[in-house]
């Protein structure tokens, strides 16, 4: 093993593991049904520390490490992808940008309940028409006296309904490109800001995905988190530790439809044998198991990079861009496994690939996840 992980990081994600599959385990499969959004688990979980796991103690977080989180992660995420979104947009975008860049008042503010959990945050930079190029976004916010005049629609927004601050990004000034964007602290209750379109999804129906419609939305210059022109880095330095996120959900995911498949194949006889004596099933496995390990190899590597200072977009962007590929070939495998099973809902498998096909899309795609890995290898004068 290339990783030894400390014995504070083992007691963590046990923890995390008992509590995932005796508490949101049993009704995940309902959640999915029935798309209620698992407030229930989410304060329990902010109790025990993992909604604001790497903000400083002084602001009410638990000041983990990177490592320890991702370990946290794949575990919520084993049981519930859905509970595991929320939790990774809440640590890795929300918390960490205004941890990152925010004032001393601004934490006390929005951090402190964040990091308790007493509050959910979304993070809105997707638009209608702004996806992977979040550059021409449209929306605006005008200076005006002491205050922001914010006007557009932000779209796909996690936890949009069920957030109670919203951090969006918005230009300040249309000619600078990415350095005319600014990114905003917006309470939920800040008139203007409207609740729009839920989207109704394929896959994690038990969180929320709205439209955020900004309608002379004013907030005071006070809530501008650091300075005009600066949204679009904090932007993509929160996507850096947001994509290990990701892949640390897609981990969790891999291994559920591993274990789910594993348990299945053990008990299920064809030709008058379990179906684990035969070889297209023995390969299987092996070949679902070595692309968990290496994709969990990445996820660590990338998160301990984190954890020295380093910089860690490519390595955050590479285990993205494995681990949420991984995912979808285990889970179409765990389904193959099941044979005819595997395609009915009285398995879990089915969600499990449902909720995984998000993983490649969202907070930046593969084709995105490739754009920055060949510009830093590109960079790179030594090769
Ligand atoms: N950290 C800090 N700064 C960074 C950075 C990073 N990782 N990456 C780029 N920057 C800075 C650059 O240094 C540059 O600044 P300077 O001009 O001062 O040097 C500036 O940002 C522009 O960089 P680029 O020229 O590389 O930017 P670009 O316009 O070519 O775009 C991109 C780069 C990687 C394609 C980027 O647009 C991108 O990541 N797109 C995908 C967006 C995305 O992931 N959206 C997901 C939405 S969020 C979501 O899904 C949330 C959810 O609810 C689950």
């Amino acid at each position: 093993m290339l990783f030894k992980l400390t014995d504070e990081q083992v007691m963590i994600q046990n923890m995390v593991r008992e509590f995932s599959r005796k508490v949101i385990a049993p009704t995940a499969a309902e959640r999915d049904k029935t798309k209620a959004f698992p407030s229930d688990n989410l304060e329990q979980m902010g109790e025990l520390g993992l909604m604001g796991m790497m903000v400083p103690e002084e602001f009410g977080g638990e000041a983990a490490d990177a490592v320890s989180y991702v370990l946290a992660l794949s575990e919520i995420a084993y049981s519930c992808a859905s509970t595991a979104v929320v939790m990774s947009v809440q640590n890795s975008i929300v918390c960490e940008s205004l941890s990152k860049f925010g004032t001393k008042e601004q934490k006390q503010e929005f951090l402190v309940p964040l990091a308790s959990g007493e509050i959910i945050g979304a993070f809105a930079l997707t638009e209608p028409d702004a996806g992977s190029d979040p550059v021409t976004q449209s929306t605006t916010a005008v200076k005006d006296g002491d205050d922001y005049v914010i006007n557009g629609t932000k779209r796909f927004i996690t936890s949009g309904e069920n957030s109670a601050v919203v951090l969006v990004t918005a230009k300040t000034d249309e000619t600078k490109g990415h350095k005319g964007i600014s990114c905003f602290i917006v309470p939920k209750t800040t008139p203007g800001l409207i609740v729009g379109h839920h989207e109704d999804k394929m896959g994690l129906r038990a969180s929320d995905t709205t439209d955020l419609i900004f309608e002379n939305c004013r907030v005071p210059a006070a809530n501008i988190l650091s300075k005009e022109g600066d949204g679009f880095k904090i932007a993509m330095s929160g996507l850096d530790s947001g994509r290990i996120g990701i892949a640390a959900q897609s981990i969790g995911v891999a291994q559920a439809a591993f274990d789910a498949a594993l348990k299945y194949a053990r008990k299920r006889k064809q030709f008058g044998v379990a179906i684990t004596k035969h070889q297209g099933i023995r390969f299987q496995i092996a070949d679902m198991a070595t692309k968990i390990e290496a994709a969990r190899q990445l996820i660590l590597s990338a998160a301990s990079m984190k954890d020295r200072g380093e910089k860690f977009t490519r390595e955050a962007s590479m285990a993205k861009l494995f681990a949420s590929e991984m995912v979808q070939e285990v889970t179409a495998w765990a389904i193959q496994m099941h044979g005819g099973y595997g395609f009915t809902k009285d398995y879990p498998v089915e969600r499990f690939y449902r909720d995984a096909r998000v993983f490649t899309i969202y907070e930046g795609t593969s084709e995105i996840q490739r754009i920055v890995i060949s510009n830093a290898m590109l960079k790179d004068k030594r090769k």
